[in-house]
């Protein structure tokens, strides 16, 4: 018997709608993303995501069911963001897939934004180099986005422990902090990536590397030495009068970022025997952390997994992905969770 969700994701500055059968095809995706409304502010601001969100959830919803070929009537669920999230951006998301579970008899499955970024690996597109494939089990998990920066075990899909997670900044928002401090436009982390490869060899050489929070004897990171490190190099620079080399700083706080991330990633893994690795969020959109993740996950025989990069930024297909692992936690009486949430991201634990 087939199982077709539809999923709505609201966490952020994206009003996404998705329709997924059986957790893997992906029948329809449509994202209505505000980077363009927030970049003029330099960052997100939620009063407007919220409000963004309103006038974009119907003519979202709407081309996702076109887009899908499908109408109601061939729906078996509805699926949404319940958070860690913006209180007023979920609020839209929860409230809209409520209404259309209400009205049209369906059951509502709340999906933590954390385990839908990772669930992403488990929808088609991401399988297709692997044979189809799911992701074999036990593995280890690193979500790098913008709010989060995390690794967890993964034995099974209901057994789940996180292992490590930031002490202060988000690996994104690391990215998009230094941006800012280079004088790119938000979000950071894609611009810092595009600098990085125009940087040559010799200019990047010409800068020291910078440092790397290694935080021994755990699977914890820490990134804002790493920003406040970049603030000096770029004052110092400054002070002295000459002109910041962007391309060549980005090109190092990229390397500092992505050798520690993949450096503590195969270690973890190694350590606790897994058999892959997955990675998910925003920022393994980046083509240098997948890189140094394959690179070195390879010297350890470890295949490394990561969705295209358009399943990596907030999207609803991964949420209706996650959706199909937890039909069991449906409830039409949820409420929302904004910065905090559970501990382990199944939205009812
Ligand atoms: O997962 P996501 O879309 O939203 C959150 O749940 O936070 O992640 C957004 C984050 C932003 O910080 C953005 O700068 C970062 O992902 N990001 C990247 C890249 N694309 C998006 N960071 C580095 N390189 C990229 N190519
Ligand atoms: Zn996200």
């Amino acid at each position: 018997m087939t199982f077709r969700v539809l999923a709505l994701e609201s966490s952020c500055d994206e009003f996404a709608g998705a329709v997924i059968e059986d957790g893997i095809e992906v029948l329809a995706s449509v994202v209505a993303t505000q980077a363009g409304i927030h970049a003029r502010y330099g960052g997100v601001v939620p009063e407007v995501a919220g409000r963004e969100h309103l006038r974009n959830l119907a003519p979202v919803m709407q081309a996702t069911l076109e887009s899908a070929g499908l109408g109601w009537d061939e729906l078996d669920a509805i699926a949404v963001t319940q958070g860690p999230g913006l209180g007023g951006s979920l609020l839209v998301g929860v409230n809209a897939a409520k209404t259309a579970a209400w009205a049209r008899g369906l059951p509502l499955i709340p999906v933590h934004h954390i385990a839908g970024h990772l669930y992403a690996n488990w929808l088609r597109p991401a399988r297709d180099e692997w044979d189809d494939s799911p992701p074999p089990f036990p593995l280890v998990a690193l979500v790098v986005s913008g709010g989060h920066t995390e690794l967890f075990w993964m034995e099974d899909h209901d057994r789940v422990e996180r292992i490590g997670q930031t002490r202060d900044d988000a690996a994104g928002e690391a990215f998009d902090k230094v941006g800012r401090l280079l004088g790119l436009p938000f979000p950071g982390g894609p611009e810092i990536e595009r600098a990085a490869k125009q940087a040559a060899p010799e200019q990047i050489a010409a800068l020291d590397p910078l440092p790397r929070a290694w935080l021994p004897g755990t699977h914890d990171f820490s990134f804002s030495g790493l920003k406040t490190a970049v603030l000096n190099r770029v004052r110092k620079i400054e002070a002295a009068g000459e002109p910041v080399d962007v391309p060549a700083m980005a090109a190092r706080f990229q390397e500092s970022v992505t050798h520690v991330l993949a450096e503590k990633t195969a270690r973890a893994a190694e350590e606790l025997g897994a058999t892959c690795v997955i990675v998910a969020g925003g920022v393994a959109a980046n083509s240098a952390l997948r890189e140094a993740l394959r690179e070195r996950c390879a010297e350890i025989g470890l295949p490394v997994r990561v969705p295209p990069p358009r399943l990596c930024t907030d999207n609803a297909a991964m949420i209706g992905a996650a959706a199909c692992y937890r039909r069991s936690e449906a409830a039409l009486d949820i409420d929302v969770f904004s910065t905090s949430g559970p501990a382990v991201f199944s939205a009812g634990s």
